[in-house]
């Protein structure tokens, strides 16, 4: 069993857009029995999946919420359950005693970053402080990644300083970008469907490159942990 948690201490940087895109992603593609955990107080992502599946009809894998701070305890009794492949978990970020918990059960973080500086700075600063330290404790245990979200194509200057700020820093960075294009992820939301879905169904001709990439980003994440 994997353990896979979308974290950032940041606020609206894709945490909950992507653990559900990596939810469905692993439960289509890699055949393998997924559990969700929404950690966020505001539960969004259980809200989706519900409406998803009750207005929409479309599946999502089986999801829980209302999880403790002893969440590495419930992470302990899955994989000796041995009923999931994959626990995908969207956490709220607030780095208190559930986030840390869970950073000491967990085989991978994802820390999705905005290309601005409010995100990027305060995403390798809990890297440094708070993230490294636990991989230190863990011996290795424990493996990170910083995924840009929501670039633009033809992204300028800004963008690119803060790429090399990610780079100079010599942290883990994830080769792959989720480009935004004409995606609109709240549309797709409020639709029900992933990216993934749109590009797979060519629903939307101007989907198609955010879902190649989206694609290719979850592939690289699955294979870390394999
Ligand atoms: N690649 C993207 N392209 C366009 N819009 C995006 C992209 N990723 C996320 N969004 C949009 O940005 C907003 C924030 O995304 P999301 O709710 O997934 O972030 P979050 O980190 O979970 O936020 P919170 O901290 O509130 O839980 C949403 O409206 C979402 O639709
Ligand atoms: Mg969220």
């Amino acid at each position: 069993m994997k353990t896979i948690a979308f974290f950032n201490t940041k606020g609206g940087v894709g945490k909950t857009t992507i653990t559900s895109e990596a939810a469905i992603f692993a439960s289509e593609n890699l055949s393998g029995r997924v559990l969700v955990i929404d950690t966020d107080i505001n539960a969004s992502l259980l809200d989706y999946a519900y409406d998803r599946e009750t207005k929409h009809d479309m599946p999502f894998p089986e999801v829980t919420g209302h999880v403790q701070s002893n969440i590495d305890r419930l992470i302990k009794s899955l994989r000796n359950g041995e009923k999931y492949d994959y626990v995908i978990i969207d956490c709220h970020g607030d780095f208190d005693q559930l986030d840390k918990n869970l950073m000491y059960e967990a085989d991978l973080v994802v820390l999705p970053v905005m290309m601005d500086e409010k995100s990027v700075r305060p995403t390798i600063k809990v890297i440094q402080e708070k993230i490294l330290p636990i991989i230190d404790e863990r011996e290795g245990e424990l493996d990170y990644v910083i995924l840009i979200n929501n670039i633009k194509k033809n992204y300028g200057p800004l963008e690119r300083n803060l790429i090399s700020l990610i780079q100079q820093s010599g942290l883990n960075l994830c080769p792959k970008k989720i480009l935004k294009h004409d995606a609109k992820f709240r549309d797709v939301w409020h639709a029900g469907i992933t990216m993934m879905e749109v590009y797979n169904n060519k629903m939307d001709k101007s989907y198609e490159n955010a879902g190649i990439n989206l694609k290719l980003v979850l592939a690289d994440i699955f294979k870390r942990v394999s």
